[in-house]
């Protein structure tokens, strides 16, 4: 079973992502995270309630609104906003009884990692992915359970002292995501790339080339003009 996005990963996941697994989009800033993030959640908000987990302050009504949202997907959008890592721990802990109570069809958490970068220092290393793990298993637990896709950003940055934060979180990542879908900025002005780096029924390094328009992710065909 999918989800549509009504984004070119429809195309490249063979229909969208799947709802029984975890979802990993991951990529540098501005590469389109967010965008995939807020066209899902207008998807699943047509029929059913969302839960909408922004742990950077990302979510712009404005966006939302160009990208087709409106007053009724917002009111079937469940909003929570961590601040702190701690925060962050103690809902995905709580999001299982939210699930079943307002009976969600997707979870999203923009991003799960953002709030984990400004926790993280040499003393609690440990338990800080310890703690990484087990919301990924909680999320795991909670796909398969309801039957629902839980879609998670990741931001790469991959420079300098962040390099060995980010292989550790990656290595989580890769373990506990079914589907890691890698996102890069092309050359050409607006234009990106999502390769598929992960999946249970689709080959590794599958992508499609998209931009971000006004209104929507658009692919981007090669050789039609
Ligand atoms: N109305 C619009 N028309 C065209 N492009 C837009 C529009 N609004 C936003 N964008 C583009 O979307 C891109 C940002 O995408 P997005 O916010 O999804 O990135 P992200 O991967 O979530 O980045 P970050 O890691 O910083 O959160 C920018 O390149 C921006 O120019
Ligand atoms: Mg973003």
């Amino acid at each position: 079973m999918r989800l549509m996005t009504n984004t070119p990963l429809d195309k490249l996941l063979s229909g969208g992502i799947e709802t029984d697994a975890i979802t990993n989009v991951y990529g540098p800033a501005g590469c389109g995270k967010t965008n995939i993030a807020l066209c899902a959640t207008i998807v699943c908000a047509e029929e059913r309630k969302t839960v909408y987990i922004d742990t950077e302050g990302s979510f712009s009504l404005d966006r939302f609104k160009q990208l087709g949202g409106n007053e009724n997907h917002l009111k079937n959008i469940i909003f929570m906003e961590p601040h702190a890592w701690k925060e962050q721990h103690a809902l995905v802990q709580k999001l299982e009884a939210v699930v079943k109570k307002e009976d969600a069809g997707l979870i999203v958490i923009d991003s799960l990692v953002a709030l984990y970068r400004l926790e993280l220092d040499n003393e609690n290393f440990q338990l800080i992915n310890k703690q990484l793990a087990t919301q990924y298993s909680i999320l795991s637990m909670i796909c398969r359970k309801y039957k629902i896709p839980v879609l998670v950003t990741n931001q790469v940055y991959g420079f300098g002292k962040d390099e060995q934060v980010e292989l550790t979180s990656r290595a989580i990542a890769k373990y506990w995501s079914k589907a890691l879908i890698e996102l890069k900025k092309l050359d050409k002005p607006g234009s990106r790339v999502a390769i598929v780096r992960k999946h249970r029924s689709i080959a590794e390094g599958k992508s499609i080339e998209f931009e971000i328009t006004e209104a929507k992710l658009k692919e981007v065909r090669l050789g039609l003009f």
